[in-house]
């Protein structure tokens, strides 16, 4: 079966092409095209991002068939992520793949973009399959999942304010660095020594306490916007904002792993999972994803993280949920909507 995934939900217009069946499905070709415009106001403006994917989504998804070598008459069916997202930004490829699934005569799936995102790191792991622990941690989103078998959710834990590459963003623009932060932050937390300038800052974990039981309200939930302001607080009671950024950096760093690492610890303690599949931009932290690994591997527990290409927004990951869904005979009609929230 061969799927053209499309995803518009945010500042990336991307179009892929997988061939293939479920768990050996492989990726065609893939084409993201990231909005460079949003830069300049700190964040993604919707309108300007909605316009953006206007202009690109043509191109992009013809970039995607060519790569493939593949003529669109031979498309079996389209996957678009309808929700969550900007809802101007999702409209787009939304209406584009009604229009062309229309005119092929093929089936169109509607996909949330957050399973898009659980299925990421199997298209290049062969084992990231279910029953595993999912962590997913985005610009928008940071949830805690077991997921039993594909298309079996249980949703155990989710940010109570800033997801964690939102805090990671804001964080960013506290210490001067430019959007998107993660990656800036990452960098020069790297260069922090912990055992000079580093250690003067350590932040509270959040929602960490040992006194936590499982039945608790907190205890796989997160939270992020105290952290946010305890940088802050520690910005503007520092001397030399220049020569602490990087201590600061890795302080924040490390506090918002070690939540992380934590709640994701016990999901997969208490559900004997021994299989961590991460996803989401956040995950292409390495110190995310190799302090996941050390705690996780004592405990017999592999973890699986997507490349750079897979981890942040494309549509190979829409393609791959959607060709689940299709191959289960699942379709979407043509009045499908998008929404901005979605459960
Ligand atoms: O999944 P994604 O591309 O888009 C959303 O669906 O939101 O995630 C983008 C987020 C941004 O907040 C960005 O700062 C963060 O992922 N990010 C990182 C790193 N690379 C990207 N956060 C921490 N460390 C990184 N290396
Ligand atoms: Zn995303």
């Amino acid at each position: 079966m061969r799927v053209l995934g499309i995803e518009t939900s945010c500042d990336e217009t991307s179009a892929a092409i997988i061939d293939g069946e479920a768990n050996t499905a492989a990726v065609r070709s893939l084409v993201i095209l990231s909005q460079d415009v949003h830069r300049v106001f700190g964040g993604v403006v919707p309108e300007i991002a909605s316009r953006a994917h206007l202009t690109a989504v043509v191109p992009v998804v013809e970039r995607a068939l060519a790569d493939a070598g593949v003529a669109r008459e031979s498309l079996d069916a389209i996957a678009v992520t309808n929700a969550p997202g900007l809802v101007g930004a999702l409209l787009v490829g939304l209406s584009f793949a009604k229009a062309l699934a229309w005119m092929q005569g093929i089936p169109m799936i509607g996909v949330h973009h957050m399973e898009g995102h659980l299925f990421a790191t199997a298209l290049e792991h062969p084992n990231a399959q279910p029953p595993f622990t999912a962590l997913l941690v985005s610009g928008g989103h940071t949830m805690l999942l077991d997921v039993a078998e594909w298309g079996r959710y249980r949703l155990l834990g989710a940010t109570r304010d800033d997801a964690a590459g939102e805090a990671f963003d804001k964080v960013a623009k506290l210490l001067g660095l430019p959007y998107p932060g993660g990656p800036h932050i990452e960098r020069l937390a790297a260069h922090a020594d912990p055992h000079a300038g580093g250690s003067r800052y350590r932040f509270t974990r959040p929602m960490v306490r040992s006194d936590q039981r499982p039945g608790d309200p907190d205890y796989y939930d997160f939270s992020f916007s105290g952290l946010k302001t305890a940088v802050l607080n520690a910005v503007r009671a520092s001397a030399n904002t220049d020569a602490d950024r990087a201590a600061i950096a890795r302080a924040f760093q490390d506090a918002v792993i070690d939540s992380l690492v934590e709640k994701t610890a016990r999901a997969a303690h208490a559900y004997e999972r021994t299989r961590i599949v991460l996803g989401g931009g956040v995950a292409c932290n390495h110190a995310l994803v190799a302090a996941m690994g050390e705690r996780l591997a004592p405990l017999g527990a592999t973890v699986y993280a997507p490349s750079v290409r897979l981890a942040t927004d494309n549509a190979a990951m829409i393609a791959r949920a959607g060709l689940f869904h299709v191959q289960r005979g699942e379709r979407s009609d043509l009045d499908l909507d998008a929404f901005a929230s979605a459960p």
